[in-house]
């Protein structure tokens, strides 16, 4: 039986710090591109990505239309529906991305072209997958009004595929982990959608390759010591923005049977070494102080959050907030400086 809830278009997502951005990207440049240090590369990611190996994977199967979900109430399901929406509107938020970028490069990056219209394909089927299952809970993201609606944060070539990159391997990371944890404990898989998430996460994986043969055909962007600075920089915003979210979000990690700071650590981690294959340095997350900062950040983050939704006036608000504020650029600012790991170093034992 199916949800008998209608399910209500949605075009206005709470936006705060935490949500995903779209992003738009000088074009120009990006077509411009100079990819003949990783054309090789790129030729057999390309071969990979025609291959589409998740083609017939996103159909609904019968596990989807047996039950009816009605049971999951309260706290539970709106912290079910949050993780929803925010996972559809960042796969979705990708989709644009590389449907923009494929558009506007064919004709003169041709290799490109293709190779982000084949990602644009994998988020599609993404995003339409999580919107499917937000129907099954009486919701429905309007994307068409999103895509007008949202606005657009410009990010340099360079950044891009920093941040992109990132995403995709910490996507595929999170991704992987929830599927592991449930094979182990089937009692807390509470609906079907993480069935999909194993070859899900090849996608994501594959997508950060991608992103990884781009990065590594641009000599700037790892042989620099700007470059450097700006690996630092990425790492710790997606580790940072990562750690608040699993920890604004811990009633979703308590039904998974999660332990959300147990989850962020291994995703925080997995994804660092992951990065070793890209970027010139990663972070020193075994540092003692890594972990305990970070974590301070995330619970003053969840005060914050406290003192928004609470009483009292703006101005009592703001006082409150400041020196929590304060307290979370410190630390941010403390972990940047944490002297990080070469990963040109050691690239030739890392696999
Ligand atoms: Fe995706
Ligand atoms: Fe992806």
């Amino acid at each position: 039986m199916v949800s008998t809830l209608p399910a209500a278009p949605k075009s206005a997502v709470e936006e705060t710090l935490l949500t995903p951005r779209f992003y738009t990207t000088d074009f120009d440049k990006a077509a411009e591109m100079d990819l003949s240090e990783g054309e090789t590369e790129l030729q057999a990611m390309l071969t990979e990505m025609r291959a589409d190996y998740n083609r017939h994977h996103f159909v609904r199967n019968e596990a989807f239309k047996q039950q009816n979900w009605d049971h999951i109430q309260g706290a539970e399901r709106q912290a079910f529906v949050d993780y929803l929406e925010r996972s559809c509107v960042s796969e979705f938020s990708g989709f644009l991305l590389f449907k923009e970028l494929s558009r506007k490069l064919k004709g003169r990056n041709p290799l490109l072209a293709e190779m982000f219209g084949l990602m644009a394909r994998d988020e599609a089927r993404h995003a339409g997958f999580l919107n499917k299952a937000m129907a099954d809970f009486g919701i429905s993201l309007d994307l068409a009004k999103l895509t007008k609606k949202r606005t657009y944060t410009f990010f340099p070539v360079e950044w891009v595929i920093y941040a992109v990159y990132l995403s995709e391997k910490i996507g595929y990371w999170r991704y992987i982990l929830i599927f592991h944890h449930l094979e182990k404990h089937p009692e807390h898989k509470f609906y079907p959608l993480f069935n999909y998430f194993e070859s899900w996460c090849q996608d994501e994986n594959r997508h950060g390759d991608v992103f990884k043969a781009l990065l590594r055909s641009q000599p700037n962007m790892w042989k620099t010591w700007q470059s450097r600075l700006w690996s630092r920089f990425f790492l710790l915003s997606v580790f940072a923005t990562h750690s608040l979210t699993v920890h604004e979000r811990g009633t979703f990690y308590d039904m998974l049977g999660l332990d959300a700071t147990e989850f962020d650590t291994a995703v925080v981690r997995e994804t660092n070494n992951t990065s070793a294959r890209a970027f010139p340095v990663i972070l020193n997350v075994d540092h003692p102080e890594f972990f305990k900062r970070l974590d301070r950040c995330a619970d003053r983050n969840l005060k914050l959050k406290q003192i928004a939704e609470g009483t009292g006036s703006k101005l009592w608000k703001t006082v409150r907030k400041l020196p929590l504020i304060a307290g979370i650029v410190g630390d941010l600012l403390r972990l940047y400086l944490i002297k990080p790991i070469d990963a040109e170093a050691m690239r030739a034992t890392v696999r």
